[in-house]
């Protein structure tokens, strides 16, 4: 595995890959490595002959200054578990090399970007789009793996890349669980082994919802909706910031499942902020 820090190198590396024939796989990531992002690198590495994963954190993706200075880094052991896997080559640049003079210019899709995280989160998306826009256009991959653990993110990312004609196939990867359910994320780090049942109380709720619309039958998603929160509300300390059903093409609320649906909700514990989605298919 090749580690660069500098745009032009990796621009180098690529080049040199598409000569040779091959097809560059992407996953871009900020580090702090889990197996939900070994599961996209090895979808990556099985249907791409070149796979380049990044690792930076972005900071114009944090709405909260603090966030992103407590955001776990760790670069030696990323680097470890990445040589593990066959990735080809690793892109670590520092902030100045992917915003080297005062950059002007970002990236931002309307409306996907404004509701759920976006509401809880202002700017972030924005934040994400332009750093991936950015990451596009300096490996110019033909296929990038993203997880469903961050659905919204997908499907903005998704509709970022048809409006603009970027040229790269967004290949969407299921959300990997840790064995009590609790998805994978950075963030999981942080969470007290005393905390874990709270920090499972959001899966809980979602896979209650699953169990009503898939086992009994109700569509309604007023019900069910009542149902999933009652769950998480038993935990005091557990702020529930949102749970919402939504269509899974534009993200708008739906009142009756009839088709496919995302329920997707946040939580937040006193220290960390976690996120899940299931998908349900009727
Ligand atoms: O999902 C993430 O880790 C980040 O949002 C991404 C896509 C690497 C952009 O910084």
């Amino acid at each position: 595995m090749k580690i660069v820090k500098k745009v032009d190198d990796v621009r180098k590396e690529v080049k040199k890959a598409r000569k040779e024939g091959k097809t560059i796989g992407f996953v871009p990531t900020m580090g702090a490595l889990h197996n939900g992002h070994l599961s996209l690198i090895k979808a990556s590495i099985s249907e791409c002959a070149f796979t380049v994963v990044s690792i930076f954190v972005n900071p114009i993706q944090f709405n909260d200054p603090a966030d992103y200075k407590k955001y776990p880094r760790d670069n030696e052991r990323d680097i470890n578990l990445l040589k593990k896997e066959d990735v080809d080559l690793l892109f670590i640049p520092e902030t100045e090399e992917m915003y080297k003079e005062r950059a002007e210019t970002y990236v931002e899709v309307r409306g996907l970007s404004d509701v759920l995280e976006g509401k809880f989160r202002p700017g972030h998306f924005k934040g994400v789009c332009t750093v991936v826009c950015k990451l596009f256009n300096i490996v110019q991959p033909d296929k990038a793996y993203f997880g469903w653990k961050d659905a919204q993110q997908l499907i903005v990312i998704r509709k970022m890349v048809k409006d603009l004609n970027i040229p790269v196939e967004i290949v969407g990867c299921p959300t990997i669980r840790e064995n009590d359910g609790l998805a994978a994320s950075s963030r999981n780090v942080f969470i007290k082994e005393d905390d874990r049942e709270k920090a499972l109380s959001l899966y809980n709720s979602l896979k209650k919802i699953e169990d009503m619309v898939l086992k009994e039958g109700i569509k309604d998603t007023s019900i069910l909706l009542e149902e999933g929160k009652s769950i998480i509300a038993k935990y005091t300390d557990v702020e529930l910031q949102y749970l919402e059903i939504v269509d899974f093409e534009n993200l708008s609320p739906v009142r009756k499942i009839e088709s496919k649906v995302l329920v997707l909700g946040a939580i937040k514990l006193p220290y960390v902020r976690l996120i899940d989605n299931i998908i349900i298919n009727v």
